[in-house]
């Protein structure tokens, strides 16, 4: 990966696992408009980098996932401009959710508004147990635009996420996981050390079924069912076609570990 320019975003290789720091932390990793891109940059890196298998995003320091997008820049924000803020942001989002790889959000502190979205883009949302989540745009007479209204909705179901849409409240990653809106809370010392053990066991699985399940779910969720269903028919019937799916179904039988190689 040629990233050596980027100022808000670190990025880490370890073998098969990259991991994305947003470092911003004097305010808290708001996401500005230079934030934004350096995380489209490295997403779109890394979506073409065979060898990463997993990916982990995480904020820098101790307080803060993200606190949200940068309200220095929405205060500014023209008609036009905002829609273009939206959109530019919804794209990076999506650009997670469409990786074709695992994505877990390791939340270390505050996920609120764009953090929260950022979290909501991800594949897995792993928290610790001080982390504080929530949809508080309201409070600033303005809404979500990296996609919280809709992602939210879909991950928790309509009544929850319009009372954190409408309140604003911050949840407690207690509450956060009773709603769905969580898979895990574990503790400070734990959370990149479970964030790295989930990765490296999705990064084990046989990368082509990962790709197909993850398009399966998040393609399919947009469509009826009846396509929906025809669409899993197709990706079942092409999952066969790879060398993977004979290695998986060979090594079961001959009752050793499989090893998959992407083929
Ligand atoms: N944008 C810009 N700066 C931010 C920020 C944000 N989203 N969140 C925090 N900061 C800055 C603060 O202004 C402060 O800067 P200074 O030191 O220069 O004063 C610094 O980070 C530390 O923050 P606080 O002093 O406020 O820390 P705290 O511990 O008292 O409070 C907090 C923490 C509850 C997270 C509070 O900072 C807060 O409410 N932040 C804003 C959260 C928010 O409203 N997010 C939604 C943004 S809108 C959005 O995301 C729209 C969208 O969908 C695209």
């Amino acid at each position: 990966m040629t990233l050596d320019t980027l100022e808000n975003l670190l990025v880490e290789r370890d073998g098969a696992i990259a991991t994305l720091t947003i470092n911003r932390p004097k305010v808290l990793n708001a996401l500005n408009t230079q934030t934004i891109d350096e995380l489209g940059r490295a997403l779109l890196a890394i979506k073409n980098d065979d060898g990463v298998r997993a990916v982990i995003v995480t904020g820098a320091g101790e307080k803060s996932f993200v606190a949200g997008a940068d309200i220095n820049e929405l205060a500014a924000q023209t008609p036009i401009g905002g829609r273009e803020l939206a959109r530019r942001g919804q794209r990076v989002f999506d650009l997670i959710e469409h990786l074709g790889k695992p994505v877990i959000a390791a939340i270390n502190g505050y996920a609120l508004g764009g953090g929260c979205e950022l979290a909501l883009a991800c594949t897995v949302r792993i928290a610790v147990d001080t982390a504080r989540l929530g949809q508080p745009e309201i409070n600033l007479g303005i809404m979500p635009g990296y996609g919280g209204s809709q992602r939210l909705s879909r991950l928790i179901g309509r009544g929850a996420a319009l009372e954190l849409l409408l309140t604003g409240d911050q949840i407690s990653a207690a509450d956060a996981y009773r709603l769905g809106l969580v898979n895990r809370v574990v503790t400070a010392a734990n959370l990149m050390g479970e964030a790295r053990k989930l990765a490296l066991m999705l990064a084990s699985k046989a990368p082509i079924a990962v790709r197909y399940i993850l398009d399966a779910v998040n393609r399919g969720l947009e469509m009826p069912l009846p396509e929906a269903l025809d669409f899993e028919a197709t990706l079942f019937g092409l999952v066969a076609a790879t060398d993977d799916m004979r290695e998986g179904t060979k090594a079961f039988l001959e009752k050793r570990k499989a090893e998959f190689r992407g083929k």
